[in-house]
């Protein structure tokens, strides 16, 4: 066996080495691993897929499909009739210098550039870089949750019969566009959840279904702002209300973040927001609760800056101890609250389904932009969400993914703590919340948490460092780490490589 096909084999065969992937994917983050870590050094040569094949014992296509995704993403070099070799990253790195550090990325990076010829001012903005991670199954991806244990067959059952009465012509109208805010059964669905399970004053008419927060920030967006005006936002802050905003070419001021959440100074009220974006449950990314005081704070700013305050509510659903938390909305008796919600996390990504609850004297406006602008669809699913929802399976769905995500955050706050000892010192702590689906491991000042992110991805572990959700310089360095898609075999395997790797850059 060649020394490359040993080294990759004795990597597939680690504990915990992406167990759920296919066979080519795992075989992909293996070589890809080896050279990160430049065990597999810039022009080396890879067996020829027939002898990986052999050696490795699995087919050939599927070393051929792992190779042409290295090559596609610029790992590997393909000669016609030579061979695979290994792509030199530093030189593709140095030449695409000012752009995103992602060596691979390279290529659509250039693509970008050409791109931007043709784009509008606004288009150039928008894209200028790419801050929306892309998902990669790979263990600690912080937001990600484990749809793997969405439950599939339950939901082919419920939709095959919507489908089915849709065939029989009970309901063709569900092929028509979402018209009205969307499916009412599941407008009503929700509205009962929001007032049991949010605390949130909403009648049925309130509720809007979008296609997720991303489209309910831009309708708020576009419905109450006009391009010049401030938008306040949290900082650290979530990237992707942020994109939003520019896109609509509002002016972004960003407010800190303490213990208690969006922390106004006098700094700020010299300014005039027009919106403000917050998310009081769970700071994004931080973790801080927003107090009571704050949230009335808030409140009266926005009524005395006739402001709107947006209220993402994006992963509620996921507190571990004590009771859920009240939505800042349930304080509002100025109806200055927009509350949006998403099943993008308690569901799957895909699903692309979330909810705005508007003040009562929008619901008019927003009704006729939704569907002008939008011309929403996806009734099907959203008349299956709806039984989901209202049959018992969502809370008994939420039951059982709370109890597996909160002990999955236990586990790794123990793999982490354990594996630091005292040998800290305390220099490192974990976020202490009980809710959410990523923890904060936050660093001393001085740690360089962008190294870290990239240490951890050159062994295959995908954290993500705290200062890059800065708008101004960072004032704290740290690490989200997601749990929720992780076994418990990969908590703990990549839990003690990770402490390993933080405890190498705090150590010196
Ligand atoms: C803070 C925050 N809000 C909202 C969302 C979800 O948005 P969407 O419903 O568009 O998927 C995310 C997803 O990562 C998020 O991190």
């Amino acid at each position: 066996m060649s020394p490359t096909s040993e080294l990759l084999a004795q990597t597939l065969a680690q504990t915990g080495f992406h167990p759920r992937l296919p066979q080519q994917r795992r075989l992909y983050e293996a070589a890809k691993v080896a050279i990160h870590q430049q065990q597999l050094t810039a022009g080396g040569k890879l067996p020829s897929s027939r002898d990986l094949a052999a050696d490795l014992g699995i087919a050939r296509n599927t070393v051929i499909a792992a190779f042409e995704q290295l090559a596609a993403e610029g790992y590997v070099t393909s000669r016609l009739g030579s061979g695979t070799y290994v792509a030199d990253l530093q030189a593709h790195s140095a030449s695409m210098r000012g752009g995103p550090s992602h060596a691979p990325q390279s290529g659509r990076t250039a693509q970008r550039a050409q791109l931007a010829v043709r784009l509008s001012k606004r288009g150039q903005e928008v894209t200028r870089v790419a801050a929306g991670p892309k998902f990669e199954i790979q263990p600690f991806a912080p937001g990600d949750p484990d749809f793997s244990s969405f439950p599939l067959k339950l939901w082919h059952r419920l939709q095959n019969r919507v489908w089915r009465e849709v065939g029989s012509d009970l309901r063709s109208d569900l092929l028509d566009y979402g018209q009205a805010g969307g499916y009412a059964p599941l407008r009503q669905a929700i509205t009962e959840y929001l007032r049991l399970s949010r605390s949130v004053k909403v009648s049925v008419e309130q509720v809007l279904i979008t296609g997720g927060t991303q489209q309910s920030l831009d309708l708020c967006a576009q419905l109450l702002a006009d391009a010049g005006d401030t938008a306040w936002i949290e900082d650290p802050g979530y990237w992707g209300a942020r994109r939003v905003f520019q896109a609509r070419e509002l002016k972004l001021h960003p407010v800190a973040v303490d213990g208690e959440g969006m922390a106004i100074k006098a700094a700020d009220l010299a300014t005039k927001p027009r919106l403000i974006y917050v998310t009081p449950s769970h700071q994004y990314p931080t973790g801080a609760v927003m107090s009571l005081a704050r949230r009335r704070e808030l409140l009266d700013v926005a009524v005395r800056k006739d402001a709107w305050i947006l209220e993402d509510d994006y992963d509620s659903e996921f507190r571990y101890t004590g009771r859920p938390l009240a939505a800042l909305q349930g304080l509002d008796n100025d109806d200055r609250v927009l509350y949006m919600g998403t099943f993008s996390k308690a569901l799957y990504p895909g699903i692309k389904i979330g909810y705005l609850v508007v003040p009562p004297g929008l619901i008019d406006g927003f009704k006729t932009a939704l569907y002008d602008l939008q011309r929403p669809g996806q009734l099907m699913v959203q008349a299956a969400l709806a039984d989901f929802i209202s049959l018992g399976h969502f809370t008994a769905h939420l039951r059982k993914i709370r109890q597996t995500y909160g002990a999955r955050r236990e586990l790794l706050r123990r793999t982490l703590v354990n594996q630091f000892g005292s040998r800290l010192d305390g220099r490192v702590t974990i976020s202490s919340e009980e809710s959410g689906l990523h923890l904060v491991v936050q660093l001393p000042g001085n740690a360089d948490d962008v190294a870290l992110e990239r240490k951890a991805a050159e062994a295959g572990i995908q954290v993500k460092a705290l200062s890059t959700y800065y708008l101004s310089p960072p004032t704290r360095r740290g690490l989200l780490v997601g749990y929720a898609y992780c076994t418990p075999e990969q908590i703990t395997h990549y839990g003690r490589i990770l402490a390993t790797i933080i405890q190498s850059e705090v150590r010196r």
